[in-house]
């Protein structure tokens, strides 16, 4: 049994070494130079080119590289009569706060403001907005998005949820899919946490910014495709967003002449929000290759027809 390191975007090498670390009796190849594809049980796999899974005749579970598992999926070949696992990981959770605690905290102290100010040598005050008077709304309250709803609620914000059912978290006031108009009312900082799914495409547009208050900002951690980018232009222009903080774009890296680079009201990072760690994430990787050879259920089992 030989698992495949599979991936596209990713440097396949600290994941060889963290599992092999873990066991160095696993047989572990990396794509596109493995001695022989019929082997090949287990895929580890990030952004694998269309088609290339048809090769591995006898393969039994294709394990996502990270969070999501959109980028599996988009691959019309995609062999959906197999299991498909994702990563689920504490120190991503973790991560993933630490960097919208941040952008949210940036917005609110005005640092933007300051450095146009440091720009032009001026030396001017503003009353910053309390933690305690700012909503902060979180679009998807899987993993991700419950841990941070709690970190930011503990830090002494107020926190609404939207999920596309029921979530009861403490201290957060949460909505499901057809209140989504009252829930992003009240959004002082609107953050996207959403899965890639086709009723989640698109949906931070012109009609949803219309209707956060005036002056509000967006902080998109998902995916580059939950966002109309043309939308997100317009609403900076007529103010009616102050900013926007972007990790993730439609077409990553972001191209060079993107109109995104040039407009000041955006902060973008190059996808970096919450990179998997190679080390923290292995134990449950072989775990979950074991469990497969020994035909036992897997942990963190994706549900393909839902899409997370
Ligand atoms: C990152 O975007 C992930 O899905 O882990």
């Amino acid at each position: 049994m030989t698992i495949s390191i599979i991936c596209t975007n990713k440097n396949p090498e600290p994941w060889y070494l963290a599992l092999k670390e873990i066991d160095p009796s696993l047989d572990i190849q990396i794509w596109p130079d493995e001695n022989n594809k019929s082997v090949i049980e287990f895929a580890l796999c990030w952004k694998q080119p269309e088609g290339i899974l048809q090769d591995y005749p006898n393969l039994k579970c294709i394990c996502s590289m990270g969070a999501g598992i959109d980028h599996l999926l988009s691959d019309s070949f995609f062999p959906k009569n197999l299991p498909v696992i994702r990563l689920i990981d504490p120190s991503l959770a973790q991560s993933m706060f630490e960097y919208i605690y941040t952008a949210a905290m940036y917005y609110l102290r005005e640092f933007d403001l300051y450095q146009r100010q440091k720009n032009q040598i001026i030396w001017e005050q503003h009353q910053p907005k309390a933690i305690s008077q700012t909503t902060i709304g979180i679009m998807g309250l899987g993993k991700l998005g419950e841990y941070c709803a709690r970190k930011l609620s503990q830090a002494g914000f107020n926190i609404v949820g939207w999920a596309r059912t029921k979530k009861q978290i403490e201290d957060v006031k949460t909505y499901t899919s057809e209140q989504l108009e009252i829930f992003v009312s009240q959004t002082d900082i609107l953050i996207c946490l959403l899965p890639l799914t086709p009723q989640t495409v698109g949906i931070l547009n012109s009609e949803l910014f219309n209707i956060t208050p005036k002056n509000s900002y967006l902080i998109n951690v998902a995916r580059g495709e939950h966002l109309v980018e043309s939308d997100l232009i317009t609403a900076l222009n007529t103010g009616q967003l102050k900013g926007a903080c972007l990790d993730v774009f439609t077409t990553e890296p972001l191209p060079q002449d993107h109109p995104f680079w040039t407009n000041d009201k955006i902060v973008i990072t190059p996808h970096c929000s919450s990179i998997t760690d190679p080390v923290s994430v292995a134990p449950q990787i072989v775990q979950n290759y074991r469990l497969m050879q020994s035909c036992k259920p897997l942990m963190n089992e994706v549900d393909l027809q839902r899409g997370y």
